[in-house]
Protein backbone atom coordinates (compact mmCIF):
# COMPACT_ATOMS: atom_id res chain seq x y z
CA UNK A 1 0.00 0.00 0.00
CA UNK A 2 1.88 3.23 -1.29
CA UNK A 3 -1.19 5.71 -0.77
CA UNK A 4 -2.66 5.02 2.24
CA UNK A 5 -5.56 7.73 1.96
CA UNK A 6 -6.83 8.40 -1.87
CA UNK A 7 -9.95 10.94 -2.53
CA UNK A 8 -11.78 11.44 -6.62
CA UNK A 9 -13.59 13.94 -6.56
CA UNK A 10 -15.83 13.17 -3.56
CA UNK A 11 -18.93 15.53 -3.01
CA UNK A 12 -21.36 15.93 -0.44
CA UNK A 13 -24.65 17.92 -0.25
CA UNK A 14 -26.31 18.53 3.11
CA UNK A 15 -29.97 19.65 2.38
CA UNK A 16 -29.42 22.33 0.03
CA UNK A 17 -25.95 22.95 1.10
CA UNK A 18 -22.80 21.77 -1.20
CA UNK A 19 -20.10 21.25 1.87
CA UNK A 20 -18.13 19.15 -0.30
CA UNK A 21 -17.16 19.78 -3.81
CA UNK A 22 -15.11 17.23 -5.71
CA UNK A 23 -12.34 16.74 -3.38
CA UNK A 24 -9.05 15.08 -4.71
CA UNK A 25 -6.67 13.68 -1.94
CA UNK A 26 -3.87 11.28 -1.92
CA UNK A 27 -1.64 10.31 1.02
CA UNK A 28 1.62 8.35 0.86
CA UNK A 29 1.61 5.75 2.92
CA UNK A 30 3.45 6.98 6.61
CA UNK A 31 3.58 10.81 5.88
CA UNK A 32 1.23 13.30 7.35
CA UNK A 33 -1.50 15.43 5.44
CA UNK A 34 -2.18 18.89 6.75
CA UNK A 35 -5.67 19.69 5.66
CA UNK A 36 -6.02 23.22 6.36
CA UNK A 37 -9.22 25.20 5.98
CA UNK A 38 -11.57 27.99 7.40
CA UNK A 39 -14.82 27.27 9.69
CA UNK A 40 -17.41 25.51 7.47
CA UNK A 41 -14.83 24.82 4.78
CA UNK A 42 -15.86 20.97 4.78
CA UNK A 43 -12.98 19.58 7.19
CA UNK A 44 -15.10 17.78 9.66
CA UNK A 45 -17.22 16.36 6.64
CA UNK A 46 -14.11 14.89 4.16
CA UNK A 47 -12.99 13.61 7.69
CA UNK A 48 -16.56 11.58 8.28
CA UNK A 49 -16.39 10.30 4.67
CA UNK A 50 -13.18 9.41 4.80
CA UNK A 51 -13.88 6.97 8.11
CA UNK A 52 -17.29 5.37 6.78
CA UNK A 53 -18.76 7.56 8.88
CA UNK A 54 -21.06 9.21 6.45
CA UNK A 55 -21.83 8.25 2.50
CA UNK A 56 -20.46 11.02 -0.07
CA UNK A 57 -22.87 11.99 -2.72
CA UNK A 58 -20.43 11.75 -5.80
CA UNK A 59 -16.62 10.31 -5.94
CA UNK A 60 -14.64 7.44 -4.53
CA UNK A 61 -12.26 6.56 -1.35
CA UNK A 62 -9.72 4.60 -0.58
CA UNK A 63 -8.49 4.20 2.94
CA UNK A 64 -5.55 1.51 3.56
CA UNK A 65 -6.62 0.39 0.55
CA UNK A 66 -10.19 -0.33 0.50
CA UNK A 67 -12.85 1.95 -0.40
CA UNK A 68 -14.96 3.42 1.88
CA UNK A 69 -18.41 2.84 0.33
CA UNK A 70 -17.86 -0.71 -0.97
CA UNK A 71 -15.39 -2.24 2.07
CA UNK A 72 -16.91 0.05 5.44
CA UNK A 73 -15.78 -2.65 7.73
CA UNK A 74 -12.33 -3.40 6.39
CA UNK A 75 -11.86 -0.10 6.74
CA UNK A 76 -12.72 0.60 10.17
CA UNK A 77 -10.43 -1.77 11.27
CA UNK A 78 -7.37 0.10 10.25
CA UNK A 79 -7.96 3.22 10.82
CA UNK A 80 -8.08 5.40 14.51
CA UNK A 81 -10.18 8.37 14.39
CA UNK A 82 -9.92 11.28 17.03
CA UNK A 83 -13.21 13.92 16.23
CA UNK A 84 -12.97 17.08 16.78
CA UNK A 85 -15.42 16.84 19.60
CA UNK A 86 -14.01 14.32 22.31
CA UNK A 87 -15.70 11.19 22.34
CA UNK A 88 -14.80 9.17 25.92
CA UNK A 89 -17.69 8.10 28.15
CA UNK A 90 -17.58 11.20 30.68
CA UNK A 91 -18.79 8.70 33.62
CA UNK A 92 -16.12 6.06 33.23
CA UNK A 93 -13.12 6.37 34.19
CA UNK A 94 -10.07 6.88 32.04
CA UNK A 95 -8.80 3.42 32.65
CA UNK A 96 -12.35 2.61 32.12
CA UNK A 97 -12.90 3.98 28.51
CA UNK A 98 -9.76 2.56 26.87
CA UNK A 99 -10.37 -1.13 28.69
CA UNK A 100 -13.69 -1.01 27.02
CA UNK A 101 -12.74 0.47 23.43
CA UNK A 102 -9.90 -2.37 23.76
CA UNK A 103 -12.52 -5.16 24.31
CA UNK A 104 -14.68 -3.82 21.52
CA UNK A 105 -11.60 -4.25 19.31
CA UNK A 106 -11.74 -7.97 20.70
CA UNK A 107 -8.00 -7.58 22.59
CA UNK A 108 -9.34 -10.11 25.13
CA UNK A 109 -9.85 -9.08 29.16
CA UNK A 110 -6.13 -9.43 29.40
CA UNK A 111 -5.12 -8.15 26.57
CA UNK A 112 -7.31 -4.66 26.89
CA UNK A 113 -5.91 -4.38 30.17
CA UNK A 114 -2.82 -4.26 29.63
CA UNK A 115 -2.90 -1.42 26.41
CA UNK A 116 -5.07 0.52 28.27
CA UNK A 117 -2.17 0.95 31.35
CA UNK A 118 0.20 0.92 28.60
CA UNK A 119 -1.65 4.02 26.99
CA UNK A 120 -2.16 5.58 30.08
CA UNK A 121 1.56 5.30 31.04
CA UNK A 122 2.22 7.08 27.78
CA UNK A 123 0.18 9.34 27.58
CA UNK A 124 0.85 10.84 31.13
CA UNK A 125 -2.71 10.10 32.03
CA UNK A 126 -1.90 6.71 34.31
CA UNK A 127 -2.33 9.27 37.88
CA UNK A 128 -5.63 10.06 36.47
CA UNK A 129 -6.80 7.23 35.25
CA UNK A 130 -8.66 5.98 38.06
CA UNK A 131 -11.26 9.14 37.92
CA UNK A 132 -14.10 9.40 36.07
CA UNK A 133 -13.01 11.76 32.53
CA UNK A 134 -15.47 14.23 33.75
CA UNK A 135 -13.26 15.37 35.96
CA UNK A 136 -10.54 16.05 33.32
CA UNK A 137 -9.05 18.63 31.57
CA UNK A 138 -9.77 19.94 28.16
CA UNK A 139 -6.46 19.32 27.48
CA UNK A 140 -6.76 15.20 29.66
CA UNK A 141 -9.62 14.66 27.38
CA UNK A 142 -7.83 15.04 23.88
CA UNK A 143 -4.81 12.94 25.02
CA UNK A 144 -7.71 10.16 26.67
CA UNK A 145 -9.26 10.72 23.06
CA UNK A 146 -6.02 10.24 21.26
CA UNK A 147 -4.70 7.25 22.73
CA UNK A 148 -8.56 5.45 22.00
CA UNK A 149 -7.86 5.88 18.83
CA UNK A 150 -4.76 4.29 19.07
CA UNK A 151 -6.08 1.25 20.97
CA UNK A 152 -6.40 -0.87 17.50
CA UNK A 153 -3.07 0.09 16.73
CA UNK A 154 -4.36 1.24 13.21
CA UNK A 155 -2.45 2.11 10.44
CA UNK A 156 -4.33 5.46 9.34
CA UNK A 157 -5.42 8.02 11.52
CA UNK A 158 -7.74 11.08 11.58
CA UNK A 159 -7.02 13.56 13.85
CA UNK A 160 -10.23 16.26 13.44
CA UNK A 161 -8.47 19.29 15.11
CA UNK A 162 -6.99 17.65 17.47
CA UNK A 163 -5.29 20.49 19.10
CA UNK A 164 -8.38 23.11 19.75
CA UNK A 165 -8.42 24.34 22.91
CA UNK A 166 -5.23 23.09 24.59
CA UNK A 167 -2.34 25.01 26.01
CA UNK A 168 0.69 25.25 24.39
CA UNK A 169 2.29 23.03 26.34
CA UNK A 170 -0.25 20.19 25.67
CA UNK A 171 -0.10 21.35 22.06
CA UNK A 172 3.62 20.61 21.87
CA UNK A 173 2.90 17.20 24.20
CA UNK A 174 0.53 16.07 21.34
CA UNK A 175 2.56 16.47 18.52
CA UNK A 176 4.99 14.75 19.93
CA UNK A 177 2.45 11.56 20.22
CA UNK A 178 1.61 12.18 16.52
CA UNK A 179 5.20 12.19 15.49
CA UNK A 180 6.20 8.62 17.08
CA UNK A 181 3.02 7.41 15.69
CA UNK A 182 4.48 8.25 12.47
CA UNK A 183 7.91 7.04 12.91
CA UNK A 184 5.81 3.76 13.44
CA UNK A 185 5.08 3.86 10.02
CA UNK A 186 1.53 5.65 10.67
CA UNK A 187 -0.50 7.86 8.21
CA UNK A 188 -1.95 10.65 9.57
CA UNK A 189 -4.45 12.95 8.04
CA UNK A 190 -5.00 15.97 10.36
CA UNK A 191 -6.92 18.83 10.36
CA UNK A 192 -6.09 22.21 11.82
CA UNK A 193 -7.06 25.38 12.05
CA UNK A 194 -3.81 26.47 13.24
CA UNK A 195 -1.24 27.47 10.69
CA UNK A 196 2.02 26.50 12.64
CA UNK A 197 0.67 23.10 13.55
CA UNK A 198 0.47 22.10 9.66
CA UNK A 199 3.87 23.57 9.78
CA UNK A 200 5.18 21.60 12.22
CA UNK A 201 3.59 18.26 11.52
CA UNK A 202 2.48 17.54 8.42
CA UNK A 203 4.20 16.95 5.38
CA UNK A 204 1.83 17.85 2.95
CA UNK A 205 -0.89 20.37 3.11
CA UNK A 206 -4.16 20.97 1.49
CA UNK A 207 -5.91 23.87 1.48
CA UNK A 208 -9.80 23.54 1.51
CA UNK A 209 -12.14 26.45 1.36
CA UNK A 210 -15.87 25.93 0.34
CA UNK A 211 -15.94 22.32 -0.51
CA UNK A 212 -12.80 22.78 -2.58
CA UNK A 213 -8.76 21.91 -2.94
CA UNK A 214 -7.78 25.45 -3.45
CA UNK A 215 -4.03 24.46 -2.98
CA UNK A 216 -2.02 21.41 -2.20
CA UNK A 217 1.85 21.28 -1.33
CA UNK A 218 4.56 20.99 0.96
CA UNK A 219 4.99 23.64 3.49
CA UNK A 220 7.79 25.31 2.15
CA UNK A 221 6.39 25.15 -1.34
CA UNK A 222 3.45 26.65 -0.37
CA UNK A 223 5.41 29.48 1.04
CA UNK A 224 7.11 30.30 -1.75
CA UNK A 225 4.31 31.13 -3.80
CA UNK A 226 3.88 33.84 -1.86
CA UNK A 227 6.96 35.17 -2.45
CA UNK A 228 10.53 34.53 -1.16
CA UNK A 229 12.88 35.70 2.16
CA UNK A 230 13.04 39.28 2.61
CA UNK A 231 15.67 40.89 5.13
CA UNK A 232 14.09 43.21 7.62
CA UNK A 233 16.29 46.02 9.24
CA UNK A 234 15.07 48.25 11.82
CA UNK A 235 17.22 51.69 13.59
CA UNK A 236 17.77 52.31 17.01
CA UNK A 237 16.89 55.78 16.31
CA UNK A 238 13.96 56.09 13.52
CA UNK A 239 15.52 59.07 12.45
CA UNK A 240 18.16 56.69 10.84
CA UNK A 241 15.64 55.23 8.98
CA UNK A 242 16.18 56.80 5.86
CA UNK A 243 19.66 56.48 6.11
CA UNK A 244 19.58 52.51 6.16
CA UNK A 245 17.05 52.33 3.45
CA UNK A 246 20.24 54.81 0.81
CA UNK A 247 22.41 52.50 2.60
CA UNK A 248 20.53 49.55 1.40
CA UNK A 249 19.79 50.26 -1.85
CA UNK A 250 23.47 49.51 -2.35
CA UNK A 251 23.38 46.10 -1.76
CA UNK A 252 19.64 45.79 -4.45
CA UNK A 253 18.25 47.56 -6.96
CA UNK A 254 16.68 51.10 -5.07
CA UNK A 255 12.98 50.22 -6.55
CA UNK A 256 13.13 46.82 -4.39
CA UNK A 257 13.38 48.58 -1.23
CA UNK A 258 10.71 49.03 1.28
CA UNK A 259 10.17 52.04 3.51
CA UNK A 260 7.37 50.80 6.09
CA UNK A 261 7.59 53.56 8.60
CA UNK A 262 4.57 52.90 10.65
CA UNK A 263 6.40 49.67 11.30
CA UNK A 264 9.56 51.84 11.63
CA UNK A 265 11.93 49.04 9.53
CA UNK A 266 13.32 48.66 5.94
CA UNK A 267 12.96 45.73 4.12
CA UNK A 268 14.79 44.35 1.07
CA UNK A 269 14.32 40.85 -0.56
CA UNK A 270 17.10 38.68 -0.35
CA UNK A 271 17.99 37.44 -3.89
CA UNK A 272 21.13 35.93 -3.21
CA UNK A 273 20.73 34.20 0.24
CA UNK A 274 23.60 34.61 2.85
CA UNK A 275 25.74 37.22 0.54
CA UNK A 276 23.28 39.69 0.60
CA UNK A 277 22.86 39.42 3.96
CA UNK A 278 26.67 40.39 4.69
CA UNK A 279 26.59 43.09 2.11
CA UNK A 280 23.64 44.45 3.51
CA UNK A 281 25.55 44.31 7.09
CA UNK A 282 28.72 45.45 6.02
CA UNK A 283 26.97 48.65 4.60
CA UNK A 284 25.32 49.61 7.47
CA UNK A 285 28.28 49.62 9.40
CA UNK A 286 30.05 51.83 7.10
CA UNK A 287 27.33 54.20 6.51
CA UNK A 288 27.31 54.05 10.40
CA UNK A 289 23.60 53.42 10.75
CA UNK A 290 22.72 52.04 14.53
CA UNK A 291 20.89 48.87 13.62
CA UNK A 292 18.57 47.45 15.84
CA UNK A 293 17.02 44.60 14.97
CA UNK A 294 18.68 42.60 11.89
CA UNK A 295 16.21 39.18 11.09
CA UNK A 296 15.35 37.44 8.04
CA UNK A 297 11.41 36.77 7.46
CA UNK A 298 10.12 33.93 5.75
CA UNK A 299 7.21 33.79 4.05
CA UNK A 300 4.79 32.31 6.88
CA UNK A 301 1.52 30.05 6.37
CA UNK A 302 -0.52 32.66 7.28
CA UNK A 303 0.74 34.96 4.75
CA UNK A 304 0.21 32.01 2.18
CA UNK A 305 -3.35 31.22 3.52
CA UNK A 306 -4.46 34.96 3.70
CA UNK A 307 -2.93 35.44 0.19
CA UNK A 308 -5.00 32.28 -0.68
CA UNK A 309 -8.50 33.26 0.52
CA UNK A 310 -8.44 36.86 0.35
CA UNK A 311 -9.25 36.54 3.76
CA UNK A 312 -7.80 39.64 5.95
CA UNK A 313 -10.06 39.27 8.91
CA UNK A 314 -8.60 38.10 10.99
CA UNK A 315 -10.79 37.28 13.54
CA UNK A 316 -12.42 34.98 10.52
CA UNK A 317 -9.00 33.63 9.75
CA UNK A 318 -7.45 30.51 10.73
CA UNK A 319 -4.61 31.80 13.15
CA UNK A 320 -3.55 31.09 17.05
CA UNK A 321 -6.72 32.67 19.28
CA UNK A 322 -3.64 33.07 21.93
CA UNK A 323 -1.98 35.54 19.35
CA UNK A 324 -3.05 38.65 17.73
CA UNK A 325 0.01 39.10 15.57
CA UNK A 326 0.27 36.97 12.32
CA UNK A 327 2.59 34.47 13.44
CA UNK A 328 6.00 34.73 11.67
CA UNK A 329 8.88 32.97 11.02
CA UNK A 330 11.87 34.68 12.20
CA UNK A 331 15.68 33.69 11.52
CA UNK A 332 17.79 36.34 13.70
CA UNK A 333 21.02 36.49 11.83
N1 LIG B 1 -25.32 17.73 9.51
C1 LIG B 1 -25.27 18.85 8.77
N2 LIG B 1 -26.40 19.36 8.22
C2 LIG B 1 -26.36 20.47 7.47
N3 LIG B 1 -25.24 21.15 7.17
C3 LIG B 1 -24.08 20.71 7.68
C4 LIG B 1 -24.04 19.53 8.51
N4 LIG B 1 -22.75 19.32 8.87
C5 LIG B 1 -22.03 20.32 8.30
N5 LIG B 1 -22.82 21.14 7.58
C6 LIG B 1 -22.39 22.31 6.79
O1 LIG B 1 -21.38 21.87 5.88
C7 LIG B 1 -20.32 22.81 5.81
C8 LIG B 1 -19.01 22.13 6.14
O2 LIG B 1 -19.02 21.75 7.50
P1 LIG B 1 -17.80 21.04 8.22
O3 LIG B 1 -18.23 20.69 9.58
O4 LIG B 1 -17.31 19.95 7.34
O5 LIG B 1 -16.73 22.22 8.25
P2 LIG B 1 -15.32 22.31 8.96
O6 LIG B 1 -14.34 22.66 7.90
O7 LIG B 1 -15.06 21.08 9.74
O8 LIG B 1 -15.51 23.55 9.93
P3 LIG B 1 -14.92 23.85 11.40
O9 LIG B 1 -13.58 24.45 11.18
O10 LIG B 1 -15.86 24.87 11.96
O11 LIG B 1 -14.90 22.57 12.17
C9 LIG B 1 -20.68 23.95 6.76
O12 LIG B 1 -21.25 24.98 5.99
C10 LIG B 1 -21.71 23.34 7.68
O13 LIG B 1 -22.63 24.31 8.11
MG1 LIG C 1 -14.76 20.69 11.72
Amino acid sequence: MDVAIEAEGLRKRYRGHEALRGIDLSVPAGTVLGVLGPNGAGKTTAVRVLTTLLAADGGRARVAGFDVAEQPAEVRRRIGLTGQYAAVDELLTGRENLTLIGRLHRLGRKGAKAKAAELLDRFDLTEAGDRPSHTYSGGMRRRLDLAASLLSEPQVIFLDEPTTGLDPASRIALWGMVRAQVERGVTVLLTTQYLEEADQLADRIAVIEAGRVIAEGAPAELKRTVGGERLEVSTVDPAQLGLAAETLAKVVPEDRVVVEENEGRVTIPLTDGVRDIAAAAAALEAAGVEVQDFSVRRPSLDDVFLSLTGRSDRSEAATDPTTTEPVQERTAV
